[in-house]
C-alpha cells in the first residue's frame, strides 16, 4: 500500500521526509520518492524505483535545504515501478507536485479532457492526472489552491489520500482523503501530513485524523480542514498513545488480522474499473485479451502453489461452470516436472500473490518453451510472473505482509470470475443474463464479507471449543471443496494443529475413521446443489459423535439443529460462495492460533515468498 508523508516547518525537510518513508516500509513498496521546495519557490524532484536507501545519497548531496516537501512510497497499481511511474508526479507547468495514495477509477476519462487541450503525460500512472488537473485549474486564476484540489477531487471516482505541494507557495500543504487514510500531526512550529501514525510518531503524537470528503491547508503554525462544498470542519487533535509497532498495525493486533479485515476493500479495487459501464460485460483495460484468443482455447491449466492453489483450484470449478473450456489445476511444483501435453491452443494461468515463486515461475518458463501462451493472476505489480506472462491481470490486494496468505486468496477467486465472465460472453458460452447476475453478486460480495466480520466474536467463541485438539477435519463440496483445503491449510500453518481438508464425498473412503467423541470437523454446508449431501455428511459426523462446527447460512435451521456450532455468513450465489465462507476459517485458523499461543504474522519454518525450490 502506498505511503505518504508530508512536512513543513524549520527543520531539515529532507531528513524528516525520509525517516517518515523509512517508517511506512512496513506498507510494502517498490519505488519512492520526494518533493521539496524553497521558500523563493527553487525545487528538487528525486524519485527512484527500488528500495528507500536509493534515495539517501541524493537527498543529502541536494542543493536546497526546502522548507516544505512531500513524501511517498509506491506500491504499483497503474504502471510498472519504475522512476518515471514513481511519485511524486507534477502537473504540466512544473508547478503543482503530488503524492497519492488510491485508485482513480475514471482516471482515463479525465486524461481524455487534458489531451484534448493538449496535456502529455511522462508516466504510465493514474496519478499524474490528479496533478494536471489541478494544475489546469488553478492556471485559470479564478480560485485559490486548495479551491482548485477542491474542484478536482469532487470529479474523481475512486479512493485517494492526496499531499499536495505548490512551488509558489513554499508556505503550505493541501491535503484530501476520500477511502484513503491521511492524518496531519501537529508540532511546535511545524506540521505533518502522513498516511498512518507510525510515520510521524517520534516527532509528534498529536494527530488530526482526516475524514472522506475533506480538505485541508496546512501551514507551520494552523490547520484548516473543509468539506468538499468549501464550509469549514472543525477537528480536535487526539493524543496517540499507541506504540510504534500497535501503531503500524492500525489497531489490529497481527497483519493477519488486519488484512482479514481489508478484504472488502481488497475486493473492490480487483473488481474496480473492470465491469463495463451497465454492469453486464467485464473489461480489462490493463490487459489486451482479445476475443478471437478467448475464442481459439481449447484447454486451461492452472499452476500455482499453497493458497494460490487452492485459489486456482476454485477457478477450475470458475471456468468450468462459466465457460465450456476443460481446465486442468496443477501444482506447480509437479508441472513442472510433468510431461503435459501443451498445445499452442492451450493457455496456462499462473497464480502467484508475490510473483516470485520459484515453481511457479518454472512452470510458466516451461509452458512458454512449449508455445504456449501464460496469463498470469498476480498481487506484486512488476514481479518476475507478471514480466514473464503473455498477459497479466493483477489482483488489487494491496501489500500482504501477513505470512498466511488471506487477502490475496479472495482477491484470485475474484479475477477468476471476472475472467471466467469475460472467456463465457466473448465465447458465447453463458448469456449476458447470467453473466450480469454473477456481476451484481459480485458487487455485493464486499458488503456480504463485511457482515461476515461484525461477527468476528462468535468465531472467536467457537475457535475456543476446539482448539485443544490436535487434529481436525475440513470438509465441503464443489466450489466450497478448495476452501475446504484452504481452511486446512491455514489452521495448519499458524497454530500448528495437524488438519485435513476433503472432498466430503470421501469422508466414507478414509477420513471418517479419524472421527471419535468430540473430533471437531469444519463443514462447509451453505445452499447449493450439493447442500443435501453435506447434511449427510454432518449427520454422519454427528452419530459418531464428532463435534460439527458448520459454516451455513443465516437462519438455516436444518444445520442449527444438528451441528454443535454454526458459523452464519450472507447467502450469496453457489459460484460466489467460496468468497464468503472462506472468511470464517481464515478467522477460525487466526483464533485457534491465538488461543494456542503461535507467533501468528511469523508462523516457524515458513518464508513469505518461496523463491527456492
Ligand atoms: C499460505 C501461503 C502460501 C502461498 C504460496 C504461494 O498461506 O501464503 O501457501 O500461497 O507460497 O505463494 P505466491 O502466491 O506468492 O506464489
Amino acid at each position: 500500500m502506498c505511503g505518504i508523508i508530508g512536512y513543513i516547518g524549520g527543520n531539515d525537510v529532507g531528513d524528516i521526509l525520509l525517516k517518515g518513508l523509512s517508517r511506512l516500509e512496513y506498507r510494502g513498496y517498490d519505488s519512492a520518492g520526494i518533493v521539496l521546495i524553497e521558500e523563493d519557490g527553487r525545487f528538487d524532484v528525486i524519485k527512484k524505483e527500488g528500495r528507500l536507501y536509493n534515495l539517501v545519497g541524493p537527498v543529502h548531496d541536494r542543493a536546497i535545504k526546502g522548507c516544505v516537501g512531500v513524501g511517498h512510497t509506491r506500491w504499483a497499481t497503474h504502471g510498472r515501478p519504475s522512476d518515471v511511474n514513481s511519485h511524486p508526479h507534477g502537473d504540466a507547468s512544473g508547478s503543482v507536485w503530488l503524492v497519492h495514495n488510491g485508485i482513480i477509477e475514471n482516471y482515463r476519462e479525465l486524461s481524455q479532457s487534458l489531451v484534448k487541450k493538449g496535456h502529455r503525460f511522462l508516466s504510465e500512472t493514474d496519478s499524474e492526472i490528479i496533478a494536471h488537473l489541478i494544475g489546469d485549474e488553478f492556471s485559470k486564476g479564478e480560485v485559490s489552491l486548495h479551491e482548485a484540489v477542491r474542484r478536482v477531487v469532487s470529479s474523481v471516482r475512486g479512493s485517494y489520500a492526496l499531499g499536495i505541494v505548490h512551488r509558489d507557495f513554499p508556505d503550505r500543504i493541501i491535503a484530501a482523503r476520500h477511502g484513503s487514510p491521511l492524518i496531519i500531526g501537529i508540532g511546535e512550529n511545524e506540521n505533518y501530513i502522513a498516511s498512518d501514525v507510525p510515520a510521524i510518531m517520534d516527532r509528534t503524537r498529536k494527530v488530526i485524523y482526516l475524514e472522506d470528503g475533506e480538505v485541508a491547508i496546512v501551514k507551520k503554525d494552523s490547520v484548516k480542514v473543509f468539506d468538499l462544498n468549501g464550509n469549514p470542519v472543525n477537528k480536535v487533535p487526539c493524543e496517540v498513545n499507541w506504540s510504534i509497532e500497535e501503531a503500524e498495525k492500525g489497531g489490529y493486533e497481527k497483519f493477519m488480522l488486519k488484512e482479514i479485515f481489508e478484504q472488502p476493500k481488497a475486493v473492490e479495487n480487483t473488481i474496480i474499473d473492470r465491469i463495463g459501464p451497465k454492469g453486464k460485460t467485464v473489461t480489462f483495460d490493463d490487459m489486451e485479451f482479445y476475443p478471437q484468443q478467448a475464442r481459439k482455447l481449447r484447454r486451461i491449466y492452472i499452476v500455482s502453489c499453497g493458497t494460490a492453489f487452492y485459489a486456482g483450484y476454485t477457478g477450475k470449478y470458475i471456468l468450468e461452470r462459466l465457460t465450456s473450456i476443460p481446465v486442468e489445476i496443477e501444482l506447480a511444483s509437479e508441472f513442472r516436472y510433468s510431461d503435459p501435453k501443451l498445445q499452442s491452443d492451450s493457455l496456462v494461468i499462473a497464480v502467484s500473490q508475490s510473483g516470485e515463486t520459484a515453481d511457479t515461475l518454472a512452470s510458466l518458463r516451461m509452458a512458454r518453451e512449449n508455445g504456449c501462451k501464460v496469463l498470469s493472476i498476480v498481487n506484486v505489480v512488476g514481479s518476475t510472473i507478471s514480466r514473464e506472462s503473455d498477459w497479466v491481470l493483477y489482483t488489487y490486494a494491496g501489500p500482504e505482509i501477513g505470512v498466511a496468505s488471506t487477502k490475496a486468496y479472495v482477491t484470485q477467486l475474484t479475477a477468476f470470475y471476472l475472467f471466467a465472465i469475460y472467456l463465457g460472453e466473448m465465447r458465447g458460452d453463458i448469456s449476458s443474463g447470467f453473466a450480469s447476475g454473477i456481476l451484481d453478486e459480485l458487487k455485493n460480495i464486499p458488503g456480504k464479507i463485511s457482515k461476515i466480520l461484525e461477527h468476528e466474536a462468535d468465531i472467536r467463541k467457537c475457535a475456543k471449543s476446539f482448539y485443544k485438539a490436535e487434529s481436525a477435519l475440513y470438509i465441503g463440496r464443489n466450489f466450497n471443496y478448495p476452501n475446504a483445503m484452504e481452511g486446512a491449510l491455514k489452521i495448519k500453518e499458524i497454530s500448528y494443529m495437524h488438519a485435513e481438508g476433503y472432498a466430503a464425498g470421501e469422508m466414507k473412503h478414509g477420513p471418517i475413521a479419524l472421527i471419535e467423541d468430540n473430533y471437531p470437523v469444519i463443514c462447509i454446508c451453505t445452499k447449493g446443489k450439493t447442500y443435501e449431501k453435506m447434511i449427510s455428511n454432518i449427520r454422519e459426523v454427528e452419530a459418531r459423535n464428532g463435534q460439527v462446527i458448520a459454516i451455513a447460512n443465516n437462519g438455516d435451521s436444518i444445520v442449527r439443529e444438528i451441528a454443535h456450532n454454526v458459523i452464519e455468513v450472507p447467502e450469496a450465489m453457489e459460484e460466489l460462495s467460496p468468497l464468503l465462507n472462506v472468511v470464517p476459517l481464515q478467522l477460525l485458523a487466526y483464533y485457534v492460533a491465538c488461543e494456542r499461543g503461535c507467533d501468528i504474522d511469523k508462523p516457524r519454518n515458513l518464508a513469505k515468498s518461496v523463491t527456492v525450490e
